[in-house]
């Protein structure tokens, strides 16, 4: 337990009924998060900024209740979703003890998402953030002397709890989270903003999402970070992930799109590397992921473009590149990666500010 998240407070705001309604931007890891210690602490530390179009609203209505146990029901899109109130089950007993006030409350929680529902992006980063806002809105009726500071990182830790991505969610365009030495300030328990300067060119940074596989990925992440305990790369990778975020911090300063590119694709490949060589093994990339990568290397040789890509858990491809490379980076995408997409589909998102109350 985390002392210094738990809500205790003795002179309460009485609250009856309400509602809270905030918008959460998904996020993509430059650095990525890879491997977890119990109660979601990163074995190393992530780096990611927010993206624009991609992300989920939701509003949580809330009227005090007889029972003592918290009470909700989830709605998706407009429709009950029973699936997703199990996952949430968990998330609430874990959190309840850090938020002991939504016991006393019956919840209707009502999300989307502004991206496809089956287009392979995962929504946990975004639907775990939006819903840590709407919690920590509560908190702050019942306590309003919550300085934004403190409203922010207990939201990050909350959301954390559900999905560690998540955490990078709550604030800012670069964010990031977990400790060590290139970064004392920040921290394993919830995501800071990103504290150094950040050259202007990455301030314009889009990222066209190549929908190579729109099916559900097969091995969940929970279980992939779980793999890097006995791993038998793992204290090499952790001190990759290290010189890497000292590498980018350099770059993002610089303005140097070249390491920043060198940075970014050895974190994608990794990533992937470090699933191919776990026990048991697991390949998410499909045959037209590695399309892709070969056109985008081809593309780098022939022009002079700063285009690179990076991958989630997952098959598809996340080009970034310069906001002033759009329109021929649109052209490339439909001259030679179209055919590698399923049904042709991509979404073009670009570097966005944070999440938003609605
Ligand atoms: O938040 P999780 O547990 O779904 O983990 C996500 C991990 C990656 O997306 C692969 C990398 C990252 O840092 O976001």
């Amino acid at each position: 337990m985390v002392r210094e998240f738990v809500f205790n407070l003795k002179k309460k705001n009485e609250i009856f009924n309400g509602e809270s309604h905030w918008k959460a931007p998904s996020n993509i890891a430059l650095i990525k998060y890879w491997g977890k210690k119990s109660n979601q602490i990163p074995i190393n530390p992530s780096l990611s900024f927010a993206l624009k179009n991609c992300y989920t609203q939701t509003k949580v209505s809330f009227v005090q209740s007889d029972n003592s146990n918290l009470d909700f029901d989830f709605f998706f899109e407009g429709n009950r979703k029973k699936s997703f109130e199990n996952k949430l089950k968990k998330y609430f007993k874990n959190i309840i003890i850090y938020c002991s006030y939504l016991s006393k409350f019956k919840l209707k929680i009502e999300s989307s998402n502004s991206f496809p529902h089956s287009s392979g992006i995962a929504s946990s980063a975004s639907s775990y953030c939006a819903l840590s806002l709407c919690i920590m809105d509560i908190e702050k009726k019942i306590d309003p002397s919550i300085d934004n500071q403190r409203f922010l990182r207990k939201a990050s830790f909350l959301a954390r709890l559900g999905s560690g991505s998540a955490c990078r969610s709550t604030k800012g365009s670069y964010s990031m989270w977990g400790k060590s030495n290139v970064f004392p300030m920040a921290s394993n328990l919830f995501s800071i903003e990103y504290p150094e300067k950040v050259n202007e060119i990455f301030n314009t940074l889009c990222d066209t999402i190549l929908i190579v596989d729109k099916q559900k990925k097969k091995f969940s992440s929970t279980d992939g970070h779980m793999l890097m305990q006995n791993h038998p790369f793992s204290i090499a990778r952790i001190s990759q992930a290290k010189d890497n975020l000292l590498l980018i911090k350099n770059a993002l300063e610089l303005g140097d799109l070249k390491l920043f590119i060198k940075v970014v694709e050895s974190e994608a490949l990794s990533l992937h590397s470090m699933m191919m060589t776990s026990d048991p093994q697991f390949i998410l990339m499909k045959p037209n992921t590695l399309k892709i990568i070969d056109e985008i290397w081809e593309y780098r040789k022939k022009t002079k473009s700063n285009v690179c890509f990076t991958l989630d858990a997952g098959a598809n491809v996340h080009l970034i590149y310069p906001q002033e490379e759009f329109d021929s980076i649109q052209k490339f995408i439909n001259l030679k990666l179209l055919i590698f997409c399923e049904s042709g589909k991509f979404i073009n998102d670009k570097i966005g500010i944070g999440p938003l109350k609605l």
